[in-house]
């Protein structure tokens, strides 16, 4: 499974790229706005940083502009894929520019019909909202369950990116289906290293090392 970071903090992405983990990142206009920089020179600043497909956002809402702003986010850097809303016109605009060989997410995904449409589309990612649907008593996962079957029924190669992730469980349960991404926020990504029993062990490891009076170095 892919790791994406699912934020514009450069700071952040810094650090998690630091281990290696990161495939990707994921940014949307909520994300821009908190993180208080000019939108391309954020986008321009990211694409340094990683290799991996980096999402921008779209804000128009009709296709011809959707796919002018798609075409301009795209000279950014060679690996900038860009978002666009799970719409009539968003489907349009993925279309276009999956066409011209630019990477489409097509976000903002809440049922498996809108999946399908978004594959038929030429969609490079899907991104189904997990925590959303879990927020109105759906169970998101179930979601996820159902678009795996689908595109793996028919053979579409559009990836699976699950988004809208609050929770360590969200990513062990995208994991278990066979979701090809999980986009992250920064904290949750670090929680997964967690286990109260590491902590623990490690402790008694280092107590009985010191008990030694031995050094490595
Ligand atoms: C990323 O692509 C999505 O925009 C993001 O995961 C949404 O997360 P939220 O529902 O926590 O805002």
């Amino acid at each position: 499974m892919k790791f994406f970071a699912d934020t514009a903090d450069l700071a952040e992405i810094r650090d998690l790229a630091e281990t290696g983990l990161l495939d990707g990142v994921t940014t949307n206009p909520s994300l821009i706005a908190k993180s208080g920089g000019k939108f391309l020179d954020v986008i321009a600043a990211i694409a340094k940083l990683i290799d991996g497909p980096i999402s921008a956002e779209v804000t128009a809402t009709e296709a011809k502009a959707m796919i002018e702003e798609g075409l301009k986010l795209s000279d950014i850097a060679r690996n900038v894929a860009i978002k666009v809303p799970l719409t009539w016109d968003g489907l349009k605009a993925c279309k276009a520019l999956t066409a011209r060989g630019i990477m489409v997410n097509v976000t903002l995904c809440f049922s498996a019909n809108q999946a399908l449409l978004a594959a038929k589309a030429g969609a490079t990612f899907i991104s189904p909202f997990v925590g959303r649907l879990d927020d109105i008593g759906q169970t998101g996962m179930d979601l996820i369950r159902e678009i795996r079957t689908i595109y793996d029924n028919y053979g579409f190669a559009t990836e699976i990116l699950v988004a809208s992730i609050r929770h360590p469980i969200h990513v062990k349960e995208a994991a278990l289906i066979g979701a090809d991404i999980a986009t992250v926020p920064p904290a949750v990504l670090k929680t997964l290293a967690q286990h109260v029993l590491t902590d623990k062990g490690l402790a008694q490891f280092l107590a009985d090392w010191k008990k030694t009076g031995q050094s490595i170095l």
